[in-house]
């Protein structure tokens, strides 16, 4: 039998709102149809964010995954948008859905990995020795996010 995880794929990444995108964009505009394209893909993820940023898991087949990163890469209501990994995967963390919007206005782990790769950012000297070890820090975030994804009430 052939499985699912030949071929899956996964990209993080984290980018700055653009400027005047409000929550409800965000939602409305983002999340909603970006879960639907999603789940036709064969896509699934989370798209965390809080007042000036997102952090984005896609995870899929990998050629759906760099097209839709494609289109994300060109999408004017965000900036600066670095990419935190992109690899191969053998399990999907969000496999229930095609876009879980999960919104904080602070949480020190997702802030750490922001504060290391978006540019222009003031980073205090723990938070910085946190980012420090990426491949942890990546792992920590991977458990808060699906933590988060899978508590109730999660979006607030
Ligand atoms: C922060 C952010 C996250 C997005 N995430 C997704 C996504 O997960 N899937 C998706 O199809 N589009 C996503 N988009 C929208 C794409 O940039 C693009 O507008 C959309 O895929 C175009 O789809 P269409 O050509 O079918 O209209 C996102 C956009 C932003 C700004």
């Amino acid at each position: 039998m052939h499985t699912q995880s030949t071929n899956l794929h996964e990209v993080i990444y984290v980018s700055t709102r653009a400027e005047g995108i409000s929550d409800h964009e965000v939602v409305d505009g983002i999340v909603l149809p970006s879960g639907i394209k999603n789940r036709r893909l064969n896509i699934t993820g989370c798209l965390w964010f809080s007042p000036r940023r997102f952090l984005q898991i896609l995870e899929g087949p990998r050629k759906a995954v760099e097209d839709v990163y494609a289109a994300i890469l060109r999408d004017q209501r965000h900036r600066d948008i670095t990419t935190v990994s992109s690899s191969p995967i053998t399990n999907r963390s969000f496999s229930r859905w095609g876009m879980r919007a999960l919104q904080s206005d602070k949480e020190q782990s997702i802030q750490a990995i922001i504060e290391e790769y978006a540019p222009g950012t003031h980073v205090e000297s723990n938070v910085a020795q946190a980012a420090s070890d990426q491949r942890s820090v990546l792992e920590q975030i991977r458990v808060y996010l699906i933590h988060l994804a899978n508590a109730e009430h999660a979006t607030k």
